[in-house]
Order: C-alpha cells, then sequence, then structure tokens
C-alpha cells in the first residue's frame, strides 16, 4: 500500500473513532494529536493555483477563501497545523482578558441525526497572555491568522465588557492577521445585548479609537464584527448601519450559532440549551448574510459562516454576499476531506 493510502486509512479511521466519544473529548483529542503532528497523516495538496484572493476593505490576502471559524483552535495552539491542512486563514479564539473555564460539563452535543451540534461551553479559554505568547512563539506561521477577542463573564455582569475588547485588542494587535470582536455568543448570558443599537455604537467607538491609534503608531489591522443570527429586518438594518458609521471597522462576519430550534430538528439533544451550528444553520446563516449585504454593499467584507457541508454551500454563501466563508460543524461530519473537497471546488 503506497503512504497516500495509509494517510487516507489513518486519517477515516481517526474520523471514525472520534464519533464514537463524547464531542468535547474528540476535540481535545483531535487538538492534542495536531499539536503532535497529526496534520502530516492528512496532508494535502495546498493552495491551488488561482485560489487566492484579497478582500477589499481589510486588505487582508487569503491564499484561498475557506477560513476555520473561532472556536476550534480557542487558545491558538493548532492555527499552523490547520493551515497546512489546507485553511486558507484560521480565526482563533474566542480569548478572553482572563482564563475561564466556561460552563459545566456536559456543553457540547452532537445532534447526529440533524448534523448539527449545541454548544454553551461559555468562553471557556487560557486567557490572553497564553493566547499571545502561543501566536508570538510561532515564528513560521505559514498563513493569515485571526484573534477573535470576547469578554470575560465577570465583565459583562458588571456591565462593563468593553474594556475588554479594548484590553484584548491592544494585546493581539502585534500578532494577528485581523480582530473579530465577538458579541454575539449566546453562552454569556447579556454579551448579545452589545448588538443593541446604542452599545454597539458605543463600544465601536471605543475601539475604532484604540484601533486607529494602534494602526498609526504600530501597523495596519483589519477588525471585524461577528454577529448572531438571531434577528428581525430592523435589527440587521440597525447593525449595518451602525456598522457603516463606525470609526474603524471592515468587515462582518456572518453568522454565530444560532437559539432558535427548526421544528425539523430530531435528535434526541435538540432541546439542550446553547447556540445551534451545522446543517439547521445554515439556511438561516445564509438569509442574514444575504440580508447584510443588501445593506451594506461592497463597503464592508463579509466572511459568511453557517452550515457549510459542501461545494453547493460554499457558493451558497458566495451568491449571497459572502467573499470569504468559514466552517466549523461541517469538519464534526466530514472530517479534513471537507477543506481540500471546498479549496478545489473554488479554482
Ligand atoms: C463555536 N463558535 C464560536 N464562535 C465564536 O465566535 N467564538 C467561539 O469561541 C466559538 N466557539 C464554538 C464552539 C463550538 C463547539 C462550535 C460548534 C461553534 C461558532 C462558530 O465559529 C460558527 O460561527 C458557527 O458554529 C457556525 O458555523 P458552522 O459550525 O455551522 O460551520
Amino acid at each position: 500500500m503506497c503512504v497516500a493510502n495509509i494517510e487516507i486509512t489513518l486519517h477515516n479511521l481517526l474520523t471514525s473513532l472520534l464519533k464514537f466519544l463524547p464531542p468535547e473529548t474528540a476535540h481535545n483529542l483531535t487538538i492534542r494529536g495536531l499539536k503532535l503532528g497529526l496534520a502530516k497523516f492528512v496532508r494535502r495538496d495546498q493552495h491551488p493555483p488561482n485560489s487566492g484572493v484579497v478582500l477589499k476593505n481589510s486588505k487582508l490576502n487569503l491564499p484561498n477563501r475557506i477560513g476555520l471559524a473561532a472556536g476550534f483552535d480557542k487558545n491558538a495552539e493548532v492555527f499552523n497545523a490547520m493551515l497546512r491542512l489546507g485553511f486558507g486563514f484560521i480565526e482563533c479564539g474566542t480569548v478572553t482578558p482572563e482564563p475561564q473555564s466556561g460552563n459545566p460539563l456536559p456543553r457540547i452535543f452532537r445532534l447526529s441525526e440533524d448534523q448539527g451540534v449545541i454548544n454553551r461551553l461559555g468562553f471557556n479559554n487560557h486567557g490572553l497572555d497564553k493566547f499571545v505568547r502561543n501566536l508570538a512563539l510561532s515564528t513560521e506561521r505559514i498563513g493569515p491568522v485571526g484573534a477573535n477577542i470576547g469578554a470575560n463573564k465577570a465583565s459583562v455582569e458588571a456591565g462593563d465588557a468593553s474594556k475588554d475588547y479594548v484590553t484584548g485588542i491592544k494585546a493581539v494587535w502585534p500578532y494577528a492577521d485581523y480582530i473579530t470582536l465577538n458579541i454575539s455568543s449566546p453562552n454569556t448570558p447579556g454579551l448579545r445585548n452589545l448588538q443593541f443599537v446604542e452599545e454597539l455604537k458605543s463600544l465601536l467607538e471605543q475601539v475604532g479609537t484604540v484601533g486607529s491609534s494602534l494602526c498609526e503608531r504600530e501597523k495596519f489591522r483589519p477588525l471585524f464584527l461577528k454577529i448572531a443570527p438571531d434577528m428581525d429586518d430592523e435589527s440587521i438594518e440597525q447593525i449595518a448601519r451602525v456598522s457603516l458609521d463606525a470609526p474603524y471597522l471592515h468587515g462582518l462576519v456572518v453568522s454565530n450559532t444560532t437559539v432558535s430550534r427548526p421544528g425539523s430538528l430530531s435528535s434526541r439533544y435538540s432541546e439542550e440549551s446553547g447556540g445551534l451550528s451545522g446543517k439547521p444553520l445554515t439556511a438561516l446563516s445564509t438569509e442574514i448574510l444575504k440580508a447584510v449585504a443588501s445593506e451594506v454593499g461592497d463597503r464592508l467584507d463579509l466572511i459568511g459562516v453557517g452550515g457549510i457541508f459542501d461545494a453547493e454551500d460554499l457558493q451558497t454563501k458566495l451568491d449571497a454576499g459572502a467573499q470569504a466563508v468559514q466552517l466549523y460543524t461541517g469538519l464534526t461530519f466530514r472530517g479534513f476531506d471537507l477543506i481540500d473537497e471546498l479549496v478545489k471546488s473554488e479554482c
């Protein structure tokens, strides 16, 4: 048997075995495996010619449009391995200023029949110091890496989340190729209130002031805002308007997980609380993306996220107005082969 066959067989075997483990155990083992060099066994042809793109507003230069969504590499430990597997960019995080253990276990549920996942992790992460150290230590970064930043639970409870975003921006600025403000996780009570007009205006003014001054003193770093899919037309129109008026913002990531539960769900875990991702999110997140695109046109870059499982889903996001996409849950069901399939479909 040739080496390529051994690699593919081992990869398929591991992907199948992981499905029998509790989701968080499977995830932790995958991260450990990637840290130990697992990516070598699933190595792929990378970045076929003509797959690169430069996003207009953020000026992000991506080897391909397919990114890894936030939440997979929360502590910036395996971004090079994931780039090696073929992703065009990686969004690490969400990281908060202080380490957090998150919600009690179990907190990730695989909805196998629905090809979805519900998570209520609650920003479990090792904190900014470790995150930044990991980014700084990697001398030979092989592609664009973004930092998705959030607020500690205690700061949100104290009504002072903005200061955590300011702290986050300052800390990751020298090391991240772009920065995403995550104000849309459903698992930190009160966080999504930052999407309300006055709160959002105030947050974007504060981070905008910091961003503009860092940009003058250091180098340019584009800023993105990640929004929820649980919004009516009026909220979408308001978020788009405030985003377009923001002093320093280059794009939107659409979208995070949903708190809605489509009636079609049939898995035993479908009533668990938390954010739903994967197939049951595909249509909703694309609908929101389309609505956002019609408001902002090409004045902000749009990264489409939610339920991408194949090349058709990818094309639907691009048709809806995305210039690049990200995925997470599709990997859980399709394995790393999905990355290659999507990248090749783009050429
Ligand atoms: C996520 N997601 C997420 N998003 C974010 O901005 N910060 C985070 O820390 C996390 N954590 C996280 C954990 C788990 C287990 C999942 C499944 C998802 C949301 C993710 O980035 C993405 O927006 C949604 O999952 C929708 O895309 P997919 O998964 O349907 O491709």
